[in-house]
């Protein structure tokens, strides 16, 4: 797909067929997030795979705003290391690079994803830190649905003249 077409064309997916994403097009998903940018490459980030569908179901009740992920066949939970990036600010920057890495690589593959918010909610960080064994250090930052899509979504018309402003405000 070529990658404006791919930028503009991307959409949340939160209806999936049921059909498991090949274990080569998860690979290909994760090299994608790695390649993402990272302040000073220190790549702090961690990406735990979810292929089991009763720990999606068990992830709803850590994440209660994520329902779909009752019909969802997969997904990836990112982290950020504060072993690696002290930084709070950067390793979220860094690892949001790395979620929308994952978000087009999936769509260049066909595959639909959505965003799952976990960094900023507290109960919800803590929930995923315990369901998910989360040494101290690492943090979650969000959850990424994926899954081949059941539903197609169009975007409203988004480029906004007024957002724009050169050279100074
Ligand atoms: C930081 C962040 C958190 C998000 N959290 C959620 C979420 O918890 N649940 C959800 O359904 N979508 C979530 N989204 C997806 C947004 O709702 C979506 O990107 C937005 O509505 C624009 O739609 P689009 O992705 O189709 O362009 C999140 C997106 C971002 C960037």
């Amino acid at each position: 797909m070529e990658t404006i077409q791919a930028l503009l064309t991307r959409r949340s997916i939160r209806k999936y067929k049921n059909k498991p994403i090949e274990k080569d097009k998860i690979e290909i998903i994760l090299k994608s997030a790695m390649y993402a940018p990272s302040a000073m490459n220190l790549q702090a980030w961690h990406f735990i795979v979810i292929d089991n569908k009763n720990i999606l179901a068990d992830t709803i009740k850590s994440i209660p705003h994520a329902e779909l992920l009752r019909q969802t066949p997969n997904a990836i939970l990112v982290c950020g290391d504060k072993t690696i990036e002290a930084n709070e600010s950067w390793m979220i920057q860094n690892c949001s690079a790395a979620i929308q890495n994952v978000l087009l690589g999936a769509h260049a593959l066909g595959i639909g994803s959505c965003w799952i918010a976990i960094h900023g909610i507290e109960d919800v960080v803590k929930n995923v830190s315990k369901q998910f064994n989360l040494p101290e250090d690492v943090v979650p930052v969000s959850l990424i649905s994926l899954g081949y899509p059941d539903e197609t979504v169009f975007a409203e018309e988004r480029f906004k003249e007024d957002k724009i402003h050169y050279n100074k405000w």
